[in-house]
């Protein structure tokens, strides 16, 4: 599919609609801000689709996108995007060469007075966006994603996971290749604990170096023991 073949935003769905052709980040998007695969898109201003490099080697997931995230339509744009961009500069990444996304491209609130409170998605909401994750892994190809919270690795992993149970090693995850999972960055700034909100940042920084190590390596031994160490 080229650049001249991309639709006008109409009311798309990844699963009936078949996206297996589509082979560039850029003409999927354009067909998922037409996304009604489940009722989020009536609240939202709109789909907040992956932004990054085709070809990324290192895919970070998050949940959803959040109120700054569905006014500007860009992921992790608001607090907890200046967390993540701050840990992934402190693990030696640059945010323009991650492909960075979301396991829901639609923002799920409810009205509290004047503001709008997030929900956290349901199951049956993150499997019907799973068909663009799906998608946006298969055309950018990454090395390894990073799972941020337990919306994404349970998206990731097709199944309910808890970050316990992930612990900080890599999984082979649903679609064949690599994953790992680690704190979410709104997780961190909601702790009440300011010792707790360090430790958890540099948890996030560790895993997203070892993203990196990953990468960059070609020996999975030598990688596995760096992971030994973490844990
Ligand atoms: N939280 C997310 O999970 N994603 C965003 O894009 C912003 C906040």
């Amino acid at each position: 599919m080229t650049q001249r073949d991309i639709p006008p935003v109409q009311r798309t769905r990844a699963g009936p609609l078949d996206v297996s052709a589509i082979d560039s980040v850029e003409v999927l998007a354009r067909y998922a801000a037409g996304c009604v695969a489940c009722p989020l898109y009536r609240g939202a201003t709109q789909t907040v689709f992956g932004r990054g490099p085709d070809n990324a080697s290192i895919m970070v997931v998050g949940e959803q996108a959040g109120d700054e995230e569905d006014k500007r339509g860009e992921p992790f744009v608001g607090a907890s995007g200046r967390l993540l961009e701050e840990a992934l500069e402190q693990a030696g990444l640059d945010r323009g060469a991650v492909y960075i996304t979301n396991a829901v491209k639609h923002f799920k609130w409810k009205p509290s007075g004047n503001r709008r409170l997030h929900q956290k998605p349901s199951i049956s909401e993150i499997a019907a966006c799973y068909p663009w994750l799906q998608a946006e892994i298969r055309i950018v190809a990454p090395q390894i994603i990073v799972c941020l919270g337990v919306t994404a690795s349970q998206a990731i992993f097709q199944k309910r996971v808890t970050l316990r149970e992930l612990g900080t090693m890599p999984h082979v995850a649903p679609h064949g290749g690599t994953a790992l999972a680690t704190f979410h960055p709104s997780a961190i700034l909601r702790m009440p604990d300011q010792e707790q909100r360090v430790k958890a940042f540099e948890g996030l920084v560790r895993v997203l170096s070892s993203a990196r190590g990953y990468v960059s390596r070609d020996d999975l031994g030598e990688y596995r023991e760096d992971f030994t160490a973490l844990t």
